[in-house]
């Protein structure tokens, strides 16, 4: 029974959430390994949306276990209310286990995010300000506090004054704000405590034991390979892993463990905040897609940029993570444009440049190579198998694949659980 990672091919929003609950019916643990609530993951199921920010998109199934592994960062305040938002839905969360090695978003990361971002002005990464970056540089600085911490009030007590001298410090003398309380913090987050006691747990454990056990794991990527902090168009990134390898890391699992690693890719490309975005569309063409494909951000609700499919990114993807298929996602967006680009390499100073480049300054100037390919101008929502798909829209796929040189697995052609076709079933049945 395979263990499965799904990862973002793109700058995020590529429907990760979408099509981790489609191939969830079939797995038996669906994890998150990275990330936090700067991740927003729609699921349609018949005429109900759910919007999740931190808990797997398993959720929605009874019997599947969720993770949220080691790797995440975790506001609780979001997460409680996230528990708070499914139970209200008639969700059953008790299927939940949050790993006791992540590290928690304090208030002061959250309004340390904002500040740096407001301090950047037009410099700034666009950030989704939730805190994400500064949870992470904690971690990394090792004085962050982890879930562990919070269930021990003494030590959590201990760790939460040392970091807030420190930060009480930096926010009191360089940025001139008002601290911190240290009892407000303290209460308050022992009040979240008490609320997710019961669902912590080693995850690394339970992933480990289902792995052997031949169940079929999924893993759950946010974010998109663009948007990696070492992979990703640095500094316009978030400040974790969203490429396939940090699965291992994010969930406590050898690389040996991992079976197969499909990349979720949307049949054109959207990015929310700043950087360079060679096939972006600030023409009517673009203002059309973001309309048509609702593109307008989960978390924060600012309008997504739009523009052509990029394959110089998709074979980046591919060779990052190790992609061994794609889900081609969104393909109903474009069923009423006549016709649609696809940029399969860049032109940079004279020279054409087959691979995604590391300097920002060569990605500003990159003009994308195009080719031409004929909308299929019919309704896409409808097709079930591939075959139902009109003869343009099966070969706008099948380029696709054939650039990349990565084969399709799974095409969604609406939000609904339906809506999706399968070429290449990825877990038994599914
Ligand atoms: P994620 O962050 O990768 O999970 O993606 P988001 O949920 O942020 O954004 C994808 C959006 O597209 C969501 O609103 C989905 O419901 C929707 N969606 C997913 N797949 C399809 C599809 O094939 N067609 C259409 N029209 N919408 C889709
Ligand atoms: P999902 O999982 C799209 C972007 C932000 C910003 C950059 C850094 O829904 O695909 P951060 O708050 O992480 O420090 O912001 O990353 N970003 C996303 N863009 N989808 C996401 O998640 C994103 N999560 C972060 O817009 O440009
Ligand atoms: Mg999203």
């Amino acid at each position: 029974m395979p263990s499965v990672v799904l990862v973002g091919a793109q700058w995020g929003d590529e429907g990760k959430g979408k099509i981790t609950d489609y191939l969830a019916e079939k797995a038996d643990v669906v994890v998150r390994y990275q990330g936090g609530n700067n991740a927003g993951h729609t699921v349609v199921v018949g005429d109900q949306e759910f919007k999740l920010h931190l808990i797997p998109s398993g959720i929605l199934y009874p019997g599947t276990t969720c993770i949220i592994g080691n790797g995440v960062v975790i506001d609780p305040k979001v997460l409680v209310k996230e528990l708070e938002y499914l139970k209200s839905r008639g969700i059953d969360t008790g299927n939940l286990r949050i790993s006791d090695r992540a590290h928690l978003i304090m208030p002061y990361h959250i309004r340390l995010d904002q500040l740096e971002e407001e301090r950047k002005g037009a410099n700034k990464i666009g950030t989704t300000r939730k805190g994400i970056g500064p949870a992470y540089m904690d971690k990394s600085a090792r004085v962050g506090i982890r879930v562990v911490d919070l269930l021990d009030k003494e030590e959590f007590a201990q760790k939460l004054k040392a970091n807030l001298d420190n930060k009480n410090n930096l926010l009191e003398r360089v940025y001139e704000e008002k601290g911190f309380d240290f009892q407000e913090i303290y209460d308050e987050y022992l009040g979240y405590a008490e609320k997710i006691k019961n669902l912590v747990a080693d995850t690394s454990i339970i992933i480990h034991d289902a792995i052997v056990a031949g169940k079929n794991v999924l893993f759950e990527g946010a974010q998109g390979t663009l948007l990696d902090l070492d992979h990703g168009t640095f500094p316009f990134v978030t400040s974790s892993h969203p490429v396939a390898g940090a699965a291992c890391i994010g969930a406590g699992v050898g690389p040996t463990d991992i079976s197969k690693v499909i990349g979720v890719v949307k049949a054109y490309t959207t990015r929310v905040g700043e950087g360079p975005f060679p096939t972006e569309l600030k023409d009517e063409m673009g203002d059309l897609i973001r309309n048509i494909g609702h593109e307008f951000g989960t978390t924060t609700g600012r309008p997504r940029r739009c523009g052509w499919l990029d394959c110089v990114i998709l074979r980046y993807a591919a060779r990052v993570s190790g992609l061994d298929s794609i889900a081609i996602t969104k393909l109903d967006v474009l069923d009423n444009i006549e016709k649609i680009k696809i940029c399969v390499g860049y032109k940079y100073n004279g020279t054409e440049l087959k691979d995604f480049p590391s300097s920002l300054k060569v990605l500003a100037q990159c003009q994308p190579v195009y080719e031409e390919l004929d909308g299929w101008m019919e309704d896409t929502s409808q097709a079930r198998k591939f075959e139902d798909l009109s003869i343009n829209a099966q070969k706008y796929i099948n380029r696709i694949s054939e650039i990349i040189g990565v084969k399709t697995a799974i095409i969604a052609v609406g939000p609904k659980r339906e809506q999706t076709i399968v070429l290449e079933k990825i877990f038994e049945n599914r």
